[in-house]
């Protein structure tokens, strides 16, 4: 059956915004795993890859502002990363482009996307919490 992602205090940032906003990732993923077992595949991977388009620079934008206005010292690496999401990103949209939503990319772009989240937040997103907190107490 489905994994439904269930939010715990260890993928909180400091952020309500950030928060949110992986919330709203996470419901996501678990409306595409559900789509697929359904049958939904066209559709609703077409539907992922408008909302991540848009989501992704809006996510990536704000979250280089807060880690700006914190003084995250790595910043810069945190960039990077979000760039080869970007470019993961790209390369799922042209598969989809080229051959439309079928089951196995839909597979796919799920676990990839469920796997790369559930690990950046937990790794990437968490080291600049410390740096947001100095910022909300100081
Ligand atoms: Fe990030």
């Amino acid at each position: 059956m489905i994994d439904k992602f269930v939010w715990s205090e260890k993928y909180e940032t400091g952020s309500s915004l950030i928060d949110k906003q992986h919330k709203e990732l996470f419901l996501k993923i678990d409306d595409l795993s559900l789509a697929i077992y359904k049958g939904n595949i066209k559709s609703s991977l077409k539907n992922m890859i408008i909302f991540l388009e848009k989501y992704i620079q809006e996510h990536f934008k704000a979250e280089e502002n807060i880690m700006r206005m914190a003084a995250y010292p790595h910043i810069n690496d945190h960039i990077r990363i979000h760039k080869k999401f970007n470019k993961i990103f790209d390369d799922l949209k042209l598969d989809f482009e080229k051959r439309g939503g079928d089951s196995y990319l839909a597979i796919h772009v799920e676990k990839e996307i469920r796997h790369w989240w559930e690990e950046h937040v937990l790794v990437e997103d968490n080291k600049y919490v410390p740096y947001l907190k100095n910022l909300a107490s100081g």
